[in-house]
């Protein structure tokens, strides 16, 4: 159990490392939590206008998200495990050890982890969090969208084409939860109709 336990450290750390303030101190830009949203994020690092930045710190999320599920799943099969990894990766990132435990919203970092976890699955949500935001051009509904979808197709696709595991069904599940949770001050912007448009500028919080 110790080894299970440093891999569930090991995700937390990695889970840690918060791209956006990474990719914006590198390309010389404003630290993503003086402005916008004041989330360090690809969406509010897309709203200093710099799209390179915005890309690298999503593509930057995602992976650390895909790499320490996908890793864990190398070395540990069993359920509880990797569940337990999944959630850790994801917590890093939402409640950073180098942030002062104040980081994002974890949309990225769920991707990835969806990818490790089951690639159809991360596919079908990604259609529906780009249907969403093609459509109506907010990240942020489209991020809520799917914190519902996910662990839905994971549960009743994993009936019939793959392995659902209760474990791995309640990761997930919680961290839809927690994406819901990290979007409510979004929620209420979207009720009240002041929730910027994707790709919109705005420099001061
Ligand atoms: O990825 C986070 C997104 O869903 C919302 O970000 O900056 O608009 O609060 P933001």
């Amino acid at each position: 159990w110790l080894f299970a336990v440093s891999l569930v450290i090991g995700a937390y750390l990695v889970g840690s490392i918060p791209f956006a303030v990474v990719f914006s101190k590198l390309f010389g830009l404003a630290d993503p939590r003086s402005y916008g949203s004041g989330n360090p994020g690809a969406t509010n690092v897309l709203r200093s206008g710099n799209k390179a930045a915005a890309l690298l710190t999503l593509v930057g999320d995602a992976a650390k998200g895909w790499f320490a599920v996908w890793f864990a799943s190398g070395l540990a099969s069993n359920p509880i495990t990797l569940s337990c990894v999944t959630l850790a990766v994801f917590l890093g990132h939402l409640y950073p050890l180098f942030l002062g435990f104040k980081g994002g919203k974890g949309v990225a970092t769920a991707f990835g982890v969806l990818i490790a976890v089951q690639p159809v699955m991360a596919l079908l949500t990604a259609a529906a969090w780009l249907g969403t935001a093609v459509f109506f051009r907010y990240s942020s509904l489209a991020a809520i969208v799917s914190a519902f979808l996910a662990p839905l197709i994971y549960i009743v696709a994993g009936q019939y084409f793959w392995k659902a595991t209760l474990p791995m069904s309640l990761a997930l599940s919680a961290m839809g939860l927690l994406l819901l949770y990290r979007h409510r001050a979004n929620i209420t912007r979207l009720l009240q109709g002041t929730e910027p448009r994707l790709g919109a500028k705005k420099t001061s919080k």
